[in-house]
């Protein structure tokens, strides 16, 4: 049988009565030179780990001779440890399990956050994706383990890097459970600031979404008249992604063709990310920023806020029909339709001024090949393309690119006799 001991910080102290005398009593005892440490008393054949190849072969002709034998792991040997790859080398009816407190759960009560809802990541040796991925999804909560190649300025990095509308705190935990333990807080920028500074190559780094990002007045006073960053837009908690991304708000902004003193409709306006950018370019003109969900409409409130914006209205919409009491537009820009597209087209048909225009951003063939086919039938004028942006990332030293969905972009007039 081959037991297999999660040590706890406090070494030999972490473990009960019962699992310290399973160790002491086994036959052949397995660990790292830090782990055997911890019972110098031992009567049995040590065997230090060194490499996991060679480990498992030994520990496979061990195990025939029906011994009992200890392996010394630290924390959950379950959780991003030698026990995954212990099950898949070994049957499981010889391997038993005596899990202590992972390093994240430590971590996770330092800083006195609920943990169950949290995304755990090892980039212990591995690569990145898995991190860009969680990055992109925007968890509320990301865990990771690290090495001292993949260090808390590498993550803040990347994270940085991915210009991401969602914003964290990183608490960085090292030397948990030492005399050395050290747990501090840092926004991304200060810790990136820290790039000559060596964490202890023992650390935990845990990523919690803070969303109380307020423009100061000198973040203000700096914002550019056209393409705010995705960052500073407070976003859907739980979608992320569903806000237009800052270069095809730019291409949408140029599509509009926007001059002064117009009515524009933004439909299924989200985040307002797109109405707040027309107002910043136009002041003296009226943005409605039409949205069904309540969620959305909310979110909306508080980035005009943020923007300190004057001519941007949040219209909450329970039915298309309330289009027609706005009034009407010299520019319809049509970001979400619920699914109403055709719906939707019918009225900006007959609400849209003479000489007014209409873009269309969609995510799918089939709703181009909808909206197309509506154009053609009602004698408009159309133009399309597609745009597919992929941003650059730091990793380390170098720089990957990584890709953002592609959409397709529909500018439409009617036409006149
Ligand atoms: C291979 S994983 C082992 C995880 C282990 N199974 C557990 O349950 O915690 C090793 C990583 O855990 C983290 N770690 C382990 N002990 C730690 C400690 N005392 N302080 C901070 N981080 C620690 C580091 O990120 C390290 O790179």
């Amino acid at each position: 049988m081959i037991r297999v001991v999660g040590i706890g910080l406090n070494g030999k102290d972490s473990l009960t009565i019962e699992v310290k005398s399973i160790v002491e009593n086994a036959s052949i005892l397995m660990g790292s030179q830090r782990h055997l440490k911890y019972f110098p008393d031992y009567l049995g054949v040590a065997i230090t780990l060194e490499n996991f190849i060679k480990d498992i072969k030994n520990l496979k002709e061990l195990n025939k001779d029906n011994k009992s034998i200890v392996i010394l792991v630290s924390g959950d040997p379950l959780f991003f440890g030698l026990g995954r790859l212990l099950l898949q080398e070994i049957n499981n009816k010889d391997l038993e399990f005596y899990p202590n407190l992972t390093s994240i759960q430590l971590a996770f009560s330092y800083i006195k956050v609920p943990w169950h809802d949290a995304h755990f990541i090892s980039i212990h040796g591995r690569n990145l994706d898995e991190l860009i991925l969680s990055f992109r999804k925007g968890e509320k909560k990301i865990a990771i383990l690290t090495d001292s190649y993949n260090s808390p300025q590498v993550i803040a990095n990347i994270y940085l890097s991915l210009n991401l509308s969602k914003n964290y705190d990183i608490w960085v935990c090292e030397n948990l459970g030492k005399i050395d333990q050290k747990i501090n807080c840092f926004s991304p920028q200060k810790l990136i600031n820290l790039e000559q500074y060596e964490f202890s190559s023992l650390n935990v780094v845990i990523f919690i979404e803070n969303n109380n990002v307020i423009l100061n007045k000198q973040e203000y006073k700096q914002l550019p008249i056209l393409g705010i960053e995705d960052k500073y837009f407070l976003t859907f908690k739980d979608r992320p992604g569903l806000m237009t991304k800052r270069e095809v708000r730019i291409a949408i902004l140029g599509e509009l063709n926007l001059q002064p003193k117009q009515i524009i409709w933004d439909i299924g306006a989200g985040t307002g990310s797109v109405s707040i950018e027309i107002s910043r370019l136009s002041n003296t003109s009226k943005v409605y920023a039409i949205e069904k969900t309540a969620v959305g409409i909310n979110i909306i409130t508080q980035n005009c806020k943020r923007f300190r914006t004057h001519n941007v209205i949040p219209m909450p919409l329970m039915s298309l029909e309330e289009l027609y009491e706005l009034p009407s537009p010299d520019r319809i820009f049509i970001g979400g339709s619920g699914g109403k597209l055709i719906d939707i087209l019918e009225i900006c048909q007959q609400k849209l001024r003479k000489k007014g225009c209409l873009v269309i951003s969609l995510a799918t063939i089939e709703n181009l090949g909808i909206s197309i086919n509506w154009f053609k039938n009602n004698s408009w004028y159309y133009s399309l393309f597609s745009i597919q942006v992929s941003r650059s990332l730091a990793i380390a030293n170098l720089t990957r690119l990584y890709p953002t969905n592609p959409v397709f972009l529909l500018k439409a007039s009617r036409k006149y006799e």
